[in-house]
């Protein structure tokens, strides 16, 4: 695997006001690049070099483990946002399956406005 990481695919204040610039940047110029930066110097002389990221994942334990997971954990989460994203979906298997399921859409997604609300007070968005 490439022990650099990705560039972000967007600003680093372009989530604010529900994610800061600050907050951003924590997780990726410190956590992300940590991570795997400490992956890096895990497996300097390692034959895993070799493998991908997610076989890494699979094929480790211990702090190559925690290390590479967190890398992927991270480069998962970047890949998950969009900025300026505040379309519904309108089709698609996880549109149907939450709505055959749990809620109608706009339900579901009013709760999870506030259950991220109350979990950003309580736990500090970290
Ligand atoms: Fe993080």
């Amino acid at each position: 695997m490439d022990f650099k990481l990705a560039p972000l695919p967007f600003a680093e204040n372009a989530l604010e006001p529900y994610i800061s610039q600050r907050t951003v940047g924590i997780h990726y110029h410190k956590h992300h690049q940590g991570y795997m930066d400490k992956l890096d110097k895990a497996l300097a002389n390692d034959k895993r070099r070799a493998l991908t990221l997610e076989e890494i994942v699979r094929g480790s334990d211990g702090d190559v483990f925690n290390n590479a997971a967190q890398v992927w954990n991270h480069d998962f989460y970047w890949r998950s946002i969009e900025p300026g994203s505040n379309a519904a979906p309108t089709a698609g298997p996880l549109l149907r399956q939450i709505e055959a399921t749990l809620v109608p859409w706009t339900r579901c997604r009013s709760n999870c406005a506030r259950s991220l609300r109350v979990s950003l007070v309580r736990a500090g968005g970290g």
